[in-house]
């Protein structure tokens, strides 16, 4: 890697894909160009001040535009093409999954293919980074009502760590996809590694439990939660709340896909956990408590369960220590203060947020979750 090396980051527009550019911007680790199509769920306000002042190129286009794509490759030579460009919202993919099977599969089909013909033409690419999802993995069995500690937890990641269940998955965990939208992201998964195997593209594949932070879209449940509690909104919970999901800082993530990038060995898959579970309700009575402290707003009179979303994943818990071993890589934001740290991004920007609630989003809402 130097610093002249060109990135391409496809998605670059979402909430991932906007603290990622962020990140190689911040640490110098070369020219960056962003590729969005700027669906309901890309932002290009959030990428503003990068594009103003010429930090970064902004294309707006499809990853299934082969014309497009190859043309921009051929143009900006990229060493590394991260695609974190995808449909990403499990409510979605279960009212509609088509777009699912356009973006994740048909997309990244068309970015791997036209990586390859790059590579062909002599282009120097040094790593594909296909973004994956534990979700692929499937669900896991929750074994205890009270989250126990786990063991060897100190040694790994240098604190304690408290789960619902003993099992986790691992990078050879087999794959069961339970929703359209991890279906089509475990095949998006399965196309890159045939590329690294069939044709010898130079690909890595990372999986990451779910991250929160900062330029999230407000359809997912944190910061639809901060968004609801300020406006005096009811709090959807689906079904018990008892669902757990492992939560990873955004930057935590991040540093994970560029070690990755940089340190990944090709054809290999890399997950990446925040080593913090934690249930659905639980999460929301501390973004309540978060919110009351800092605005005085009581939400907690607005939690209210709501029908359960269909195949609803139980429990997901990642094993990262492949990841922790061979890239050198840890989670290193403590969940309490990554969520102190979102909750107050949330607050602070809630210019940013109601701009989404107000366009497209506002009849997405209505759909969802009226008569729910
Ligand atoms: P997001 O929905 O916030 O952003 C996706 C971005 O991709 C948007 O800017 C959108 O405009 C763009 N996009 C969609 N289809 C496109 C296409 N065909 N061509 C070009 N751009 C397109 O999603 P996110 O939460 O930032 O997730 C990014 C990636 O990380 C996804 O691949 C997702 O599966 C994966 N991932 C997300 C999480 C999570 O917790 N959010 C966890 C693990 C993995
Ligand atoms: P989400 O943010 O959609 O991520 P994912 O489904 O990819 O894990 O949801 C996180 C958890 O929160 C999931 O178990 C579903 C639940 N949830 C609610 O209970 N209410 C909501 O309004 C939303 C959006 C999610």
């Amino acid at each position: 890697m130097n610093n002249t090396d060109t990135w391409l980051v496809t998605g670059g527009a979402g909430f991932i894909g906007v603290n990622f550019v962020k990140m190689l911007l911040a640490e110098k680790l070369g020219r960056v160009v962003v590729l969005d199509a700027l669906t309901y769920a890309g932002n290009i306000r959030s990428l503003e001040s990068e594009i103003e002042s010429g930090a970064i190129e902004f294309v707006k286009g499809d990853i299934g535009d082969s014309q497009l794509v190859a043309g921009l490759l051929a143009r900006i030579r990229p060493a590394y093409i991260v695609n974190f460009a995808a449909e990403s919202h499990v409510d979605r993919s279960v009212d509609n999954p088509r777009p699912f099977v356009e973006a994740n599969i048909l997309g990244t089909q068309n970015l791997l293919e036209c990586a390859r013909q790059y590579v062909k033409n002599g282009g120097e690419l040094r790593k594909f980074v296909q973004i994956g999802t534990d979700e692929v993995y499937g669900d896991l069995d929750m074994d205890f009502d009270e989250p126990q500690l786990l063991e060897g937890a100190e040694a790994l990641v240098g604190r304690e760590v408290r789960v619902f269940g003993r099992e986790t998955f691992s990078e050879s965990s087999p794959l069961k996809p339970s929703s359209p939208y991890s279906a089509s992201k475990a095949a998006a998964d399965m196309m890159a590694l045939a590329y690294h195997r069939t044709f010898g593209l130079p690909v890595v594949v990372t999986r990451c439990s779910n991250n929160y932070g900062p330029y999230q879209f407000p359809e997912k449940l944190i910061p639809l939660m901060i968004n609801n509690i300020m406006e005096g909104r009811s709090l959807p919970v689906y079904g018990k709340g008892l669902n757990v999901r492992d939560w990873i800082y955004v930057d935590d993530h991040c540093s994970g896909v560029i070690a990755a990038a940089l340190n990944g060995r090709l054809g290999e898959v890399y997950n990446f956990g925040g080593y913090y579970e934690a249930r659905n309700i639980d999460l929301i009575n501390m973004l309540i408590d978060l919110v009351r402290e800092s605005e005085g707003i009581n939400g907690s009179g607005l939690v209210t369960y709501v029908s359960d979303r269909p195949g609803h994943d139980r429990r997901y818990a990642m094993d990262a220590s492949k990841s922790i071993q061979e890239l050198g890589w840890k989670p290193e934001v403590l969940p309490e203060d990554g969520m102190k740290r979102t909750v107050r991004w949330y607050l602070d920007n809630l210019p940013w947020v109601r701009d989404i609630v107000e366009g497209e989003y506002r009849s997405y809402y209505e759909k969802m979750y009226s008569n729910r």
